[in-house]
Parts: structure tokens; sequence; C-alpha cells
């Protein structure tokens, strides 16, 4: 059963920039709920209700959004405004926050690692929250959840992007296993090569489910050339031994760490909306 979601929250944000330099990017807003919160639900709606986050210096306004502001609450109290904070009070009365500070900024395999403690010895979901999912249905998390009570192993989320985005992901190489279910069974990994040397255009998303033994392998995996501890080459080594699922999930993604993607990602929610209204 996964129970914790691990959230690596503790990047500058430097794309950006400058709305970042105080600001979280986790909490900049799609319309007015903060890419977080989008995140956080997500993993509720999975039936994961320990969110394990990874934050950093600069991070405290994650930490004051998911618990209660009693002063706002008491302001808005019986007044029709009220409304406005019933949300995000539900996740807070739902969840458990647990929090951790990443000392240091060494990629998003030392981003898991520093959440080793939140996690312990069980398999847990990973969700990186500037990759906004629209899905019709169920959410990535429990998409995956549902890959993962088959095979029992790591699983990883992908899309197909153009081939001049390689650069830009961890790329798999796989045998499908599934056609009706689109899995395929992981033989090797490569974190964002050049269009020219990438095996093809299977890109990883920011959702994982990952087994507790990734802990042990991020601790012996050496940094890249940039000095950064990668998650994909800790998968990869779990991908060696037959350990990983590759997952094209059902739904839309956005890369809200771009200004284009976050761009297309308000535009979306803002005709979801009008057409619901
Ligand atoms: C990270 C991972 C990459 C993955 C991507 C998904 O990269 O290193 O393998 O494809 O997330 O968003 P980042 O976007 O943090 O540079």
């Amino acid at each position: 059963m996964i129970r914790k979601c691990l959230f690596p929250a503790a990047g500058y944000g430097t794309r950006f920039l400058p709305a970042t330099k105080a600001v979280p990017k986790e909490m900049l807003p799609i319309l007015s709920k903060p890419l977080l919160q989008y995140g956080v639900e997500e993993a509720l709606s999975a039936g994961i209700t320990n969110m394990a986050i990874v934050t950093g210096r600069g991070k405290r306004a994650i930490e004051d959004h998911f618990d209660n502001a009693f002063e706002l609450e008491s302001q808005l109290s019986g007044t029709s405004q009220e409304d406005y904070l019933k949300e995000i009070k539900e996740i807070i009365t739902k969840s458990t926050f647990t929090y951790v500070r990443q000392k240091q900024m060494l990629g998003l395999g030392h981003a898991i690692l520093t959440g080793e403690p939140l996690i312990g010895d069980e398999p847990f979901a990973v969700l990186l929250a500037d990759d906004l999912c629209d899905c019709a249905d169920d959410g990535v998390i429990s998409q995956i959840i549902e890959i993962y009570n088959q095979y029992q192993c790591s699983v990883v989320a992908i899309e197909e992007v153009p081939m001049h985005k390689t650069k830009q992901y961890g790329i798999i190489t796989g045998n499908l296993i599934d056609n009706s279910s689109n899995t395929y069974q992981v033989t090797d990994m490569v974190e964002k090569p050049e269009e020219q040397n990438a095996p093809n255009n299977m890109a990883i998303i920011g959702r994982y489910i990952l087994t507790p033994d990734i802990f042990e392998i991020l601790k012996n995996i050496k940094p890249d050339k940039d000095g950064e501890i990668q998650i994909t080459n800790a998968l990869k080594i779990q991908a060696k031994r037959g350990k990983v699922i590759a997952y094209k999930f059902k739904g839309k993604r956005f890369d809200c760490g771009s200004v284009k993607g976050y761009l297309e990602a308000t535009n979306h929610f803002a005709n979801n909306l009008s057409i619901n209204s």
C-alpha cells in the first residue's frame, strides 16, 4: 500500500525569476490555487494522506499554506467569503504534512534521498508539482499506484515528447508488455540526452512510485558532470534488475516550470472554468 507522497520542493525556480525570488515556485498559482496544492489534491485523491515535503531556505510559505491561519479564519468566519478557504481547510484536515530541508541543491536524486527520514522503509510516490496534470478520471498518482499494485516494483509515468525536447527529460528504453494499458518493462534510462543521442522520445514526467531500496542505491550513485545526483541513474540500476515499469499515463501534462507551459495550464484551467460555469 502506498501511504506517503514525497514532494521535492527545494528548487530555486530560476526560469521564473524574478517572481520566484521570494515566492517558492511551488506556490505560483494556476488561477487561484498554488501548484503544490494541485499536487497534494492529486495525492489525496489516490488515498494518500501523508505528504512529505522536501523544502529549502526561503520556502516557509509552503508550511504556512498547509496550516491553519487562525486570524484570517476568524476574520472571515460567518461571512460570505468563508467559502474561499473551504478547499484548503479540508486538505489540512485530511492530511499530515512532514518537512525536511534540503541544505544543498544537488539534484532530484539528492532531494529524494533527503526525504528518506520522512518515508522510511516503504514504497512511496513522488510528485513534482511543476508537472501539472489534468486527467479525465483518475489522477496520475492513482494510475501509477494501480500499476505498482500489479508489478510491485518502481513505476515511472511517461509521455512522448518532441525529439528536440529529449534534453529536458529522463528518457527510457523498454519493451511493451501490455498493449492495452501502455506499460513497458524498462531496460535502460538516460538523463536528458541530446536529440542525436536519445534512444527515443519516451520521457519521464514528474510522477514516480519508488521502492525503498532506491535510498541505498542513491547513497552509492556518483554525481553527474554537474555534481548532481540524478534519480534517473538510480532507477537505471533498478531497471537493469528488471524492477522498473514505465506507464504512459492517461491525461494532459503541463510543464509549469516554464513560462509557456504555465500559461498553457492557466488557459486550460480557465477554459474549463468557463465551460463549467
Ligand atoms: C527531473 C528529472 C527528469 C524528469 C523531469 C520530469 O528533471 O531529472 O528525469 O524527466 O524531472 O519533469 P527537472 O525537470 O527537475 O530538471
